[in-house]
């Protein structure tokens, strides 16, 4: 019998098309020029079946959904107890580029903020790392995940690091607060490469389902993220992977997730499904437009929301 889920997901893109409000991020001049009318969703499931409707073979930049999976990878490298010294786990209910530094410890609030997350990264492989050292072990990690072997978007990553001023002001900040060990440029470097990793929604459906899957890959069965890490990873999607919406995106959608400001999304639902979904507007928060519409679709027709 032919699924009818496809024809579902056509509805969830077509219901979230006539939404044209927001813009593109315009601070990254090749992120300036994508193509708004696309959009696309997936779903992946724990049990490994893949569905997926609208623009899902178009790529773009993972951005700041990398932030949960590089936050996994620094946990693996060097420990939860470490990584928490370096990077706390509170909502910072501030704008993903603003320093958001704890009064008591001096560590960025959380790993999903650019500041908690320029630390994160400079805490994979080792702090005298090189870029290219840390973004290759993210680069396997995350196609891994996705199941193909993933690229960076060099037009991407020159583009952001020619206008890289605000980013390596945290990097120095980080430094000078002691957070950061290594070189901040360095760290700054890598973290934009982090983000100029190119996906689809299908790639990064997969990736979502395998948090929800306690960390086993649905497809390949291989255990890629402990479950420790999963756990934490969740945890600090749910109270801060969007950022200063987290709150009423808590309230209406009710899944952890993390967004990017290329336009794509995660949303990640333990024991049951990870979605994807891709749109290029953004609101002022830094959220996909119709990426949060399409979300809340999914999650009011199948009953998503944790509570
Ligand atoms: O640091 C930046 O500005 C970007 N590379 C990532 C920011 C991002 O995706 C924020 N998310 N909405």
């Amino acid at each position: 019998m032919k699924s009818p889920i496809p024809d579902y997901l056509r509805q969830v893109v077509e219901n979230a098309r006539p939404a044209d409000s927001g813009e593109v991020a315009g601070y990254i001049e090749v992120l300036a020029k994508a193509d708004a009318s696309k959009m696309a969703v997936a779903l992946a499931t724990v049990d490994g079946k893949m569905y997926s409707a609208g623009d899902d073979e178009v790529e773009f930049s993972i951005q700041s959904i990398s932030k949960a999976f590089v936050y996994a990878l620094a946990i693996q490298d060097t420990g939860l107890p470490q990584v928490l010294e370096k990077v706390g786990v509170e909502p910072s209910g501030d704008a993903f580029n603003k320093l958001s530094l704890q009064r008591s410890t001096n560590r960025p609030m959380n790993p999903m903020i650019n500041a908690g997350a320029i630390a994160t990264h400079s805490l994979i492989v080792g702090p005298n790392a090189t870029a290219e050292q840390r973004v290759d072990r993210i680069l396997k990690a995350l196609s891994r995940l996705a199941g193909r072997q993933l690229r960076v978007d060099e037009a991407v990553y020159e583009a952001e690091l020619k206008d890289a001023n605000r980013n390596m002001g945290l990097g120095y900040m980080l430094k000078a607060a002691g957070i950061i060990d290594g070189d901040p440029q360095e760290a700054v470097r890598g973290y934009i490469r982090q983000c100029s990793i190119n996906v689809n929604v299908r790639d990064l459906a997969m990736m979502a389902s395998t948090l929800c899957n306690a960390g086993v890959h649905p497809v390949s069965g291989e255990g890629i993220i402990p479950h420790q890490s999963v756990r934490q990873v969740l945890s600090v999607m749910t109270t801060c992977g969007m950022y200063d919406a987290a709150g009423d995106w808590v309230s209406n959608i009710g899944i952890p997730a993390k967004s990017g400001v290329a336009g794509g999304i995660i949303g990640a639902l333990p024991g049951q499904v990870g979605i994807a979904v891709f749109s290029p507007k953004l609101d002022e928060r830094g959220n996909s437009v119709r990426g949060v519409i399409m979300c809340e679709k999914l999650s009011s027709d199948m009953g998503l929301h944790m509570m």
